[in-house]
């Protein structure tokens, strides 16, 4: 059996530094727990379009579909703000999203104690904080089709399309009601029924999967509105929570930032299995490629690294070589290592994006060497 692949898409910003460490951990997890990855390197986003003059290229997406696991940096920064549309970074990664058809985009927000304390909400709201949101990300507003800029009379008129069919809500709502089953078993399902029918269907079908296949998940539709004003107030209320591409984006922004950090904090996104049996599979950060700190070593590079740890659970079935990862990160933030992200008005000395990435390998050393 060859070893399984993966293919690394740095991206621009801060994603080739945060990258570099999810390496070194890579090449850890070759070493010392027998797990050798077959890694290939590639340019996305404004670093393709520097070389290419496109944001991905035909053989960056065939090298994608054909890895057992795809691992993104991030994409952007203002150098391309001017492109044409179909031009930008972002592009890149929609691309990949959509060809690779990767319905189900997992982002935990969970809250490691040694940062309760660093949230812009009380410790006690988010203190122990661990849920997960389902975001669609292959339709949608994102890719409804009329879009575009337009003339109209006398002026323009910019128009995006909200589209979902059935088959795509019930596909997602059946990767959340899955998870669901694996945590606490509560899925709550957010739309705006109230205003939109996409939104009407978006709750008439998830009601109708979930009494035909899943009516031990206990489940619950809130609108998007309220549901982000639940996130604020009491957002251990939550188990899973399943919602549209757009809601996603914003809910999982806003969830992120209860756990202290848009740094912290790492996605799976993930299609239909393989013929191998893996699901196609990207992972990547939740944060964005932060150009205003990019090559100065203030990036943190967890994120990144717990995105490698979702793709040892999901795509490696090494759930337990994932666990080690994320109690490895716990070590250390309990140490009190922290990169500038993490260090509020008690002004102690961060670490570097390197400095993190050796301190959770020395920690990873650590676990290994307790086991022995
Ligand atoms: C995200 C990002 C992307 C999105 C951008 C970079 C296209 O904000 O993954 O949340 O809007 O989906
Ligand atoms: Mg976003």
């Amino acid at each position: 059996m060859p070893n399984p692949s993966i293919l690394i898409l740095p991206g621009d910003g801060i994603g080739p530094e945060v990258m570099t460490e999810v390496r070194k951990i890579i090449d850890w997890y070759g070493v010392n727990r027998g797990l050798a990855f077959d890694v290939s390197e590639d340019l996305v986003g404004g670093a393709a379009y520097d070389v290419h003059g496109t944001p991905l290229t035909d053989e960056t997406m065939a090298k994608a579909q054909e890895a057992d696991a795809v691992l993104l940096g991030a994409v952007g920064g203002p150098k391309y703000d001017t492109l044409d549309f179909n031009e930008k970074p972002e592009r890149g990664l929609l691309r990949l999203r959509k060809e690779m058809d990767l319905y189900a985009n997992l982002r935990p927000a969970q809250c490691f104690d040694a940062l309760a304390d660093f949230s812009s909400l009380k410790p006690e709201i988010v203190g122990g904080l661990d849920i997960m949101i389902v975001r669609e990300l292959t339709s949608g507003v994102y890719f409804g089709e009329p879009r575009g800029v337009f003339e109209e009379g006398n002026e323009r008129v910019g128009v995006n399309t909200q589209r979902y069919t059935e088959s795509e809500i019930a596909r997602v709502a059946r990767s959340a009601f899955e998870l669901a089953r694996k945590r606490d078993n509560k899925l709550c399902s957010m739309e705006k029924a109230n205003v939109m029918e996409s939104g009407v269907l978006w709750r008439d079908v998830v009601t109708e999967v979930h009494a035909a296949e899943y009516p031990d998940v206990e489940l619950s539709h809130m609108y998007a509105d309220a549901g982000a004003m639940q996130l604020t107030r009491w957002p251990k209320q939550f188990d899973v929570i399943v919602t549209d591409n757009l809601f996603g984006d914003l809910l999982s922004d806003l969830a992120a930032m209860l756990t202290g950090s848009l740094g912290m904090l790492p996605s799976a996104s993930l299609g239909a299995p393989m013929a191998n049996g893996r699901p196609k599979a990207l992972y990547e950060p939740v944060h964005g490629s932060a150009p205003d700190i990019a090559g100065q070593g203030k990036a943190n590079p967890i994120a990144c690294i717990l995105s490698f740890a979702m793709a040892l659970r999901y795509s490696f079935d090494a759930g337990e070589d994932a666990d080690r990862l994320e109690a490895a990160v716990e070590k250390v933030l309990a140490d009190g290592l922290r990169t500038a992200d993490l260090i509020g008005e008690e002004g102690r000395a961060p670490v570097s994006t390197s400095e993190m990435g050796d301190a959770i390998i020395a920690a990873l050393d650590a676990s290994v060497n307790a086991a022995a």
